[in-house]
């Protein structure tokens, strides 16, 4: 079939607000809106302006009303525990009204914020819907994260109510999460009033008198009570959450995200660039605590009518290479999403794809990978052992949703491998050079999107419009700056190939590496230090520690770098991944004093590099490959 990607594409360019306006039809409106978008309200304007609407309504309710009520909404698959809980479209209500009216009866209300640390389980799902029923903002911090990260999300989001569990499951370890929680709290200036505690058998908590609520117990009196908690309306321009990822600081940015044009980009993006029907099974593995989540966990499958699976487990080891296939045949999973360095677990312990064969897989029809860089040889290797579709697409937490892609509702355009597609209705993607001149196609620059941005991004940061236009919109005017450096092809293919600010990407996982600097620094036996990614075969990247150590200090190096990643694990959390501290005698720099990190970065991983002409002293360059050579740091 021809693709009919260029034609919807053009449709979009020729009449934006047409094509938003006809896509916002498979929404339910309480309100229809003043302007389709009102480019002098909010930052750089607002979509669906003045119009009202709820999104649990569109999620939940709209399907129970419609004769989706016995589908299932929602599937529950922990390989850690080995249950399976499954949830039709009214079951689903009835839970998600429970804990609203919980919620509700805490005096939680519109425009109030509720931050959810929780594992993956069904109650973090009924939260997060729970808070759009009542138009309560939910901010999930991911369960990875330590008591100081959430500490920071807790002050800044400033909840009325936290919802949390006893614990969450890692392989080999229960991970407790009631301690973490009381650190945060302990932290924060801002103290929630009630924390809604969720207790697992795994691993019960003793509840705070007088703070603490069994969520559980809660939300079954209700359940009993038969409480209704009404779907409220809010505006399509209101908050629908808060999610906090990482910017160049330590300080994570609130990145907003509105009602109404959430909707219409999630349902469109369901059908015409995932290819996937209402009713059909679409299975993101990923983490309620991620955007990638949010959106394709919860809100796309649910406002298209679909099932999802949450699944709590991992690629590998949970407890074999062939989780994966064990759960799209369990539960005839159509389109599987998850991060490249998912599959290169799986090929790591499973090369020639042994597992794909015990399973009947006779119902998937596309593997879709974003989260990060996806390496042609596991998109091969996928390909080779599934004979299916491979698509990798490319988004942000800014985003919510891709930015390009390879829409296959709309026909499969060729795939390039080590491309992540063409833009989607909305972006008008375009490479400019350090000036803000366009540059010709293949050249590589900086990647950006002509402003507007498309219904469902974000249209600022919690309450830091000023940070908002620094960090996006100030260094190339008229445009939103990806901080992604990249090239788009003679053919239009959009090519993402580094961050050009501090993030590294972990394992899917985005980290600021000057937020782990600021760990470090903090270390009293550290003078100075340096973080940077470096290349890894599973993570993709991981952080590596350079620290050069206070005069006169006379403990073992090996000791202290043990405690420098112990106080990473300790202020950030697990997530991290920083496993290696590399003690040096002095840092690169140049000669006004900025340290070299990407030279570092480059030797570290074998790359080709230049001596910098700025360079205060090149011999440093040589002590510093020397040393990772002893200690076989490097790919
Ligand atoms: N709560 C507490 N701790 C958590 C956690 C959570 N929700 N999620 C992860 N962690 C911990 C892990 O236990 C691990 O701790 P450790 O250092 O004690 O081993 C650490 O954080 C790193 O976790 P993770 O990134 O999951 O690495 P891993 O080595 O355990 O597994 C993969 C590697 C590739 C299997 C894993 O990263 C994966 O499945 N990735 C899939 C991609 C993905 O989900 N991307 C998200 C965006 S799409
Ligand atoms: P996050 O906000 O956590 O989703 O991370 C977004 C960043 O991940 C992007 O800015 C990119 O650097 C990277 N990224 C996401 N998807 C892709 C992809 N398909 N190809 C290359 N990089 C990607």
């Amino acid at each position: 079939m021809a693709s009919r990607y260029h034609q919807i594409y053009d449709e979009w360019k020729r009449d934006p607000e047409g094509f938003w306006a006809m896509a916002a039809k498979d929404i339910d409106w309480i309100k229809p809106w003043r302007r389709v978008f009102d480019p002098g309200a909010g930052v750089y304007g607002q979509w669906f302006a003045g119009a009202e609407c709820n999104t649990c309504f569109n999620a939940v309710d709209r399907h129970v009303a419609g004769g989706r009520a016995d589908q299932l909404a929602l599937i529950h698959d922990s390989a850690m525990t080995g249950a399976v809980k499954k949830y039709t479209y009214a079951e689903l209500k009835t839970e998600v009204v429970a804990l609203a009216s919980v919620l509700t009866n805490q005096g939680v209300g519109k425009g109030d914020r509720v931050i959810i640390y929780m594992p993956m389980v069904p109650e973090a799902v009924f939260a997060m819907l729970a808070c759009a029923r009542i138009g309560a903002i939910h901010s999930v911090v991911f369960g990875g994260f330590a008591a100081r990260e959430l500490a920071g999300r807790i002050d800044d989001a400033q909840p009325k109510v936290v919802v949390s569990a006893s614990c969450g499951l890692e392989p080999g370890r229960t991970v407790p999460y009631k301690p973490l929680l009381d650190g945060a709290i302990e932290l924060a200036r801002h103290k929630p009033q009630r924390c809604l505690i969720l207790q697992r058998s795994q691993l019960l908590c003793e509840l705070a008198e007088g703070r603490d609520v069994d969520l559980g117990d809660a939300m079954a009196r209700e359940r009993a009570a038969g409480a209704a908690a009404p779907c409220v309306p809010v505006l399509a321009t209101d908050p629908l959450y808060i999610l906090y990822t990482s910017g160049t600081t330590g300080t994570p940015k609130g990145v907003v995200r509105d009602n109404g044009g959430h909707m219409v980009a999630l349902k469109w993006s369901m059908q015409n660039e995932f290819g996937v029907s209402p009713g059909e099974t679409f299975w993101s593995a990923s983490d309620v605590g991620w955007v990638v989540g949010h959106s394709y966990i919860v809100y796309a499958p649910l406002l298209h009518g679909c099932t999802t699976v949450l699944y709590e487990g991992k690629p590998v080891g949970t407890p074999d290479a062939g989780a994966f296939w064990r759960v799209i045949s369990q539960h005839g999973v159509a389109a599987l999403f998850t991060a490249p360095t998912a599959f290169r677990a799986i090929k790591g312990q499973d090369p020639r794809g042994e597992h794909v064969g015990r399973y009947d897989l006779s119902r998937f029809r596309t593997l879709f990978l974003a989260g990060e860089r996806a390496d042609p040889p596991t998109i091969e290797w996928a390909e080779e052992r599934l004979d299916r579709p491979v698509i990798d697409h490319w988004w942000q937490t800014e985003t919510g949703g891709p930015i390009t892609h390879n829409p296959v509702g709309l026909g499969q355009l060729p795939v390039k491998h080590g491309s992540p597609g063409v833009p989607m209705p909305g972006y008008d993607v375009h490479v400019l050079d350090d000036a803000g001149h366009d540059v010709a196609p293949g050249t590589l620059g900086n990647v950006v999107i002509k402003l507007p941005l498309p219904p469902g991004c974000l249209p600022t940061l919690w309450n830091a419009d000023g940070r908002f236009r620094k960090a996006y919109l100030e260094e190339f005017p008229g445009y939103y700056k990806t901080a992604d450096a990249g090239f788009v092809d003679e053919d239009g293919y959009v090519f993402i190939m580094a961050r050009t600010d501090d993030i590294i990407n972990v394992a899917g996982h985005r980290l600021s590496t000057g937020g782990m600097e600021e760990v470090v620094a903090q270390h009293p036996d550290v003078a100075e230090c340096a973080v940077v990614g470096i290349a890894d075969t599973l993570k993709g990247q991981v952080p590596c520690g350079f620290v050069v150590l206070n005069s006169g200090v006379s403990r073992q190096a090996a000791e202290i770098e043990q405690e420098v990643v112990g106080l990473v694990r300790e202020k950030i959390g697990p997530v991290a991944a920083f496993r290696t501290v590399v003690t040096i005698k002095r840092l690169p720099k140049t000669r006004s004093g900025k340290i070299l990190r990407g030279t570092v970065q480059k030797i570290a991983d074998k790359q080709e590099w230049r001596m910098p002409a700025t360079i205060d002293d090149p011999a440093i360059l040589d002590e510093i490959a020397a040393v990772l050579k002893e200690r076989g740091i490097g790919i």
